[in-house]
């Protein structure tokens, strides 16, 4: 498969989830259709201005997929016991600790990459050739292996990822996943986008 080959497929495979996750959960924005005639507001939005996700009927391990900058950004409400295995995967990871400071804001570069732990904002765009990873929480399935505890996993060429959206060693990816700039609103608002206001 070639590069090309590759992102059009994640990008179409972003299409696809996207649609799924609208229908089956309800998010603030629906991704579909890419027009010509996008209005000036839409306009905007893809060319970069903050994008709100309600993130209020969330639940417990569920994710939503909003768009921002014509990418896709995941909204993932983890579980206590997901927030209680991210440190015992540090010693398989190449940046437990977010030390590469282009992958995350400052007020991200904690042991949950995120400003409330439960919620996790990610790019969902791989670092290694631009697919776009899928969500497998799912815990020992088959084709992951027995010490898989839940993560994303990208189709084209196999990097793996944890659910604070950390990249495992020896895949091609050479970075975790970008984490936004993002703020609350309010407990059940997040604007993407933005850093939070300062004091
Ligand atoms: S694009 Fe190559 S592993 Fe994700």
């Amino acid at each position: 498969m070639s590069t090309v080959d590759a992102v059009d497929l994640g990008r179409r495979r972003f299409l696809t989830a996207t649609a799924t996750v609208v229908g089956g959960v309800g998010v603030a924005f629906v991704a579909v259709p890419f027009l010509k005639s996008w209005s000036p507001s839409e306009r905007a939005r893809a060319a970069g201005a903050p994008v709100e996700a309600d993130i209020s009927k969330l639940e417990e391990g569920a994710q939503i997929t909003v768009e921002w900058r014509g990418k896709p950004v995941w909204l993932l409400k983890r579980t206590k016991q997901m927030l209680e295995d991210l440190p015992t995967l540090n010693s398989q990871l190449v940046d437990p600790n977010s030390e590469t400071a282009s992958q995350q804001p400052k007020y991200a570069q904690n042991p949950y990459r995120s400003i409330k732990p439960e919620t996790l904002v990610l790019v969902g765009i791989c670092t290694h050739l631009g697919c776009s990873p899928i969500f497998r929480p799912d815990i020992a399935p088959p084709d992951l292996g027995p010490a898989w505890k839940g993560g994303y996993y990208c189709p084209c060429h196999g990097s793996r990822f944890d659910l604070a959206g950390r990249v495992y060693k020896d895949v091609p990816a050479p970075t975790n996943l970008e984490v936004p700039s993002y703020r609350y609103l309010s407990d059940s608002r997040v604007l993407i986008g933005v850093d939070p206001e300062t004091a």
